[in-house]
Parts: C-alpha cells; structure tokens; sequence
C-alpha cells in the first residue's frame, strides 16, 4: 500500500446472498478500489442504495468481503482485513480505526457521561479525567449538563446522535469511519462536527465519510469516490 495511506481498498467484489428471498444474489460493488491517505477525509458518493454503508462496514470487519484486499496500516504493520481473524479485528477497532454510526447503540442503565468516557477508560485513562473530556464534549456539542447522568436510550434523535460523535472523537485513532454524523444536527452543531473532524484531521487521522449535508462535505472533503462508477454493470445485476 502507499507510504503515506492509512488504508488502502484494492479490487473489492461484494455481493449479498438475499437468505429471504431464494438466496438470491444481489452483486453491490466490482473492482472497488482507493486510498485514505493519512490527514486526508476521502468521502464516499452516490445514490441511496450505492452500497456507500456497505464500504464503511467492510472496513470495520462487520461485513465480509467476497474477494480483493483492505489493507490497514495498523501498529507498523499491514493487515488485511478482508482475510484477517476476528481477534484481530477486534484489535484493530480498539487501537486503529474508529466507527461513528448513524445510529447510537444505546447500552441500557449507562449514563451519557460514561458512555463518551468509556473508549479513554479502556485505554487506562483513570475515570475522574476520563469523564472530565467527556463533560468538556458533551458541553460543546450543547448537550445540557442534566442529561449527562441519564442513559441516551430516552433522548431525542438528534441528542443521541450528539452522544454518539462525543464518543467517536474522544479518543484519536489513525482511521476515522463517519456514516452520516450530522444528517439529524441543527446548523450550530454541524458546525462543531466540522470543527472536531477539522482538528482530528490537523492531528493526522484519515476519515472515511458519508455526509447528507452538502455543506459539511465540502467543508471537509480531501477526496471524493464515487461509489456508483463500482456497481456492477446491468447484465450481471440480471444474470
Ligand atoms: N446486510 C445486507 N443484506 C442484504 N442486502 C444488503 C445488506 N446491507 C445492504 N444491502 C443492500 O446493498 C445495497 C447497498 O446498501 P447500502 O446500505 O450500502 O447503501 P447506501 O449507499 O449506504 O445507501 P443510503 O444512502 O440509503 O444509506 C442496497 O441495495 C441494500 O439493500
Ligand atoms: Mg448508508
């Protein structure tokens, strides 16, 4: 992979094999191929459906890839996630690359506090200063100060997607994975999204993004990929 990349996709097929209707076969992506370069926030393109979703998803090890490399610069080393054990997929997610999903997955009981606090705690960080960086997120991503003992599961869309970038960005890793971060923000708020994505990227974190707003793409967009110049043609699609 080059020198500079913090991953590196080469030549990924996916296709999906639809288990509730015939295992029928639904082909995705062909040949999909680019780089995140270190620093740099390349930005995943094309129509609902693309398989855009689906790319971030390989990345972090939730979905296989039929065949190809994704290659990770992870501790000085490469690994190749397409053929890499789960143990070390999971290595690579609590040191490497980090993922803020559209949807917070709310752990019942756990208070917002802890749940921004708790990637630095699993990094040794003592609880005290750990739930000092979150508060100082949660203020400025203009969560209100009461919420902070409570568990997301009741917040609203908007403050549980606040919650959950709180939580992506309190530890830096060397990759950044966003699937729409800011599609339930008001304008203030995408603003701080900008900010935080702004500094990680001045740090040297690569991002793999997805955004809805056009005004948040362009703010922070390295790089594009289209997506779409990856789906593969209509014959097979039929075949
Ligand atoms: N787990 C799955 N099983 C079967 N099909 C899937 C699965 N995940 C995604 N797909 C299909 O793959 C295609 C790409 O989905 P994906 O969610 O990646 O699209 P997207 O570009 O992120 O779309 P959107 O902009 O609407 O979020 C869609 O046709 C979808 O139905
Ligand atoms: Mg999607």
């Amino acid at each position: 992979m080059p020198q500079d990349a913090v991953l590196s996709v080469q030549d990924v097929d996916k296709t999906f094999t639809l288990h509730l209707q015939d295992s029928h076969q639904l082909p995705v992506l062909r040949g999909m191929t680019f780089d995140v370069p270190r620093g740099a926030c390349v930005v995943l393109g094309g129509e609902s459906g693309a398989g855009k979703s689906t790319v971030i998803k390989m990345v972090f090890g939730s979905y296989g890839a039929d065949s190809g490399r994704i290659l990770l610069s992870h501790q000085d080393a490469v690994m190749d996630l397409v053929t890499a054990q789960p143990r070390q997929v999971l290595a690579a997610r609590r040191e490497t690359v980090g993922y803020v999903s559209q949807f917070l997955r709310a752990v019942p009981r756990v208070p917002a506090l802890d749940v921004v606090a708790e990637p630095l705690i699993e990094r040794g960080v003592n609880r005290a200063a750990a739930r000092e960086r979150a508060g100082e997120l949660l203020a400025r991503l203009s969560i209100p100060e009461r919420l902070w003992k409570l568990p997301p599961a009741t917040f609203s869309g908007g403050e549980q997607q606040r919650v959950n970038i709180a939580r992506g960005f309190i530890i830096e890793r060397p990759l950044l994975l966003l699937d729409e971060p800011t599609a339930s923000l008001d304008g203030r708020n995408r603003g701080v999204v900008i900010d935080l994505i702004r500094e990680s990227l001045g740090h040297g974190t690569g991002m793999l993004a997805i955004f809805h707003d056009a005004d948040v793409r362009d703010a922070v967009a390295d790089l594009t990929v289209d997506v779409q110049s990856f789906t593969p043609v209509r014959e097979e699609v039929l075949a």
